[in-house]
């Protein structure tokens, strides 16, 4: 073996195999540390293959293939691709003419960012999330800069959730006049801030009041019984008070009734007695008219008391909308079991009259053959009988 290796013929063979597989295994190593480029949609886009020029003409690849988008090679050995649109995006690759690897670029295409739509929210004292939307897509991965501050204040951060796209302020400084939010968007191709003023307090709107019910009072048939709590992202402290406003209208009224209260209950007593009423309340801070309601809780749907339809707890149905989908999933799970009960009755039988009908069948069988060797019986002695009586005796 020794002797075969240091042959001359092999050795030239070696020489050829890891010669002519070295660009091959150069192209893997390279593409894993290929750049990113980043270029405009629409624009001309201009890779060049590695830092030094070189002399002999560069070949171009894109993903590995030589199909290559609208362009042109410069005489440094640069690709020009012209008005470029998504389908230019990929990994280009440039070798010499030996097909000796030189550069790799993975090319990504988008716009540079634009001004942001940014709202905010205030659902109370102690918190403001603010979230955004790109008018213009730009195609390509951002980073977000926020930071807010009350006139004549510091900025502070605005924490970014960039999936989301919102960024959240704790204890803002609800005292200053006048806030101001900046975002600067960040990505491949530039940089944008966008500045919005606000004054928090005209933008501060609790959620709705939670756990609202609403019941008949026995014995009054005109007054109605609604109950709610603070809703859970509002602080329930004595400094900061909430107002509710609660309204309702007898089903089918064009009309709402209106009644403020400062508590959490409130005894509706002008009911429209034998109606079925509909009910809503919603909230907003108690010091500051200036500030939002928030949206009114879900409709909710209530009798008042009636003498007829005393505490029996199926009639005395307090919320018939609920209760519709309850009876129509219960038919619906009826009709089921039904279905299969009927199914199985049916099989039954036919498996029942299949048996009967054999057993029939067989006992005719049975008989038919009793009957057929009775009759070869008889016709034997018969036939005997008639031999024995022309025997000659
Ligand atoms: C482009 O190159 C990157 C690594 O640089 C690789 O992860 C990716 O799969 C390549 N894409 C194609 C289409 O070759
Ligand atoms: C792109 O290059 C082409 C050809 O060189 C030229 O006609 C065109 O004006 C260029 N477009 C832009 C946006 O530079
Ligand atoms: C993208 O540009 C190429 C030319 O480089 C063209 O053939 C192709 O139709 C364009 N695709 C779209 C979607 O415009
Ligand atoms: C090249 O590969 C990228 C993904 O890496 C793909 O988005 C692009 O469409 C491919 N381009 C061509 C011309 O195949
Ligand atoms: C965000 O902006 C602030 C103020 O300009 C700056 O101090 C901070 O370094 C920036 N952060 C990042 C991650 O760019
Ligand atoms: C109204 O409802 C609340 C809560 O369910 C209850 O505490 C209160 O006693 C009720 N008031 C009347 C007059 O029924």
């Amino acid at each position: 073996m020794p002797g075969l290796l240091s042959s001359p013929v092999c050795l030239t063979v070696v020489w050829f195999l890891s010669w002519s597989l070295r660009p091959s295994c150069a192209q893997i190593w390279t593409n894993e540390v290929s750049d990113v480029q980043f270029g405009r949609l629409g624009s001309n886009v201009t890779l060049t293959c590695g830092k030094s020029n070189i002399r002999t003409p560069a070949v171009w690849h894109l993903n590995r293939s030589s199909a290559l988008p609208w362009h042109k090679v410069r005489s440094d050995g640069a690709l020009v691709l012209l008005q470029v649109n998504h389908s230019a995006q990929g990994n280009y690759s440039c070798s010499d003419s030996q097909g000796l690897l030189l550069h790799s670029i993975n090319l990504r295409l988008g716009h540079p960012p634009g001004l942001l739509s940014i709202s905010c929210q205030v659902p109370n004292h102690a918190h403001v999330r603010c979230s955004w939307v790109e008018p213009v897509k730009t195609f390509l991965p951002a980073k977000y800069n926020a930071s807010f501050r009350g006139t004549g204040q510091e900025w502070t951060p605005c924490v970014v959730n960039v999936a989301r796209k919102h960024c959240d302020v704790d204890h803002p400084a609800f005292w200053s006049s006048m806030h101001t939010l900046r975002i600067t968007e960040t990505n491949g191709l530039g940089s944008e801030t966008t500045f919005i003023q606000f004054q928090l307090h005209k933008l501060l709107k609790p959620d709705p009041p939670q756990s609202v019910s609403v019941m008949g009072i026995e014995g009054y048939p005109m007054r109605l019984n609604v109950s709610w709590d603070y809703p859970s992202s509002w602080p329930r402290l004595p400094a900061f008070p909430l107002i509710f406003q609660i309204r309702y209208q007898p089903l089918g009224s064009a009309y709402w009734s209106e009644i403020n209260s400062e508590g959490t209950t409130v005894i509706i007593c002008d009911a429209l007695a034998g109606h079925l009423h509909q009910v809503q309340v919603r909230a907003r801070d108690e010091v500051n008219p200036e500030t939002q309601w928030s949206e009114w809780s879900p409709v909710l749907p209530v009798w008042p008391w009636s003498v007829s339809t005393t505490p029996d707890p199926e009639e005395e149905d307090f919320f018939p909308f609920s209760t519709k989908p309850e009876t129509s999933t219960a038919e619906s799970h009826n009709v089921v079991p039904e279905d299969g009960g009927n199914l199985g009755l049916v099989i039954l039988l036919v498996l029942f009259s299949v048996v009967i009908l054999t057993t029939v069948f067989s006992f005719i069988f049975a008989v038919w053959v009793r009957q057929k060797r009775r009759n070869h019986v008889t016709k034997q002695e018969l036939t005997s009988m008639v031999k024995m009586k022309s025997m000659p005796i």
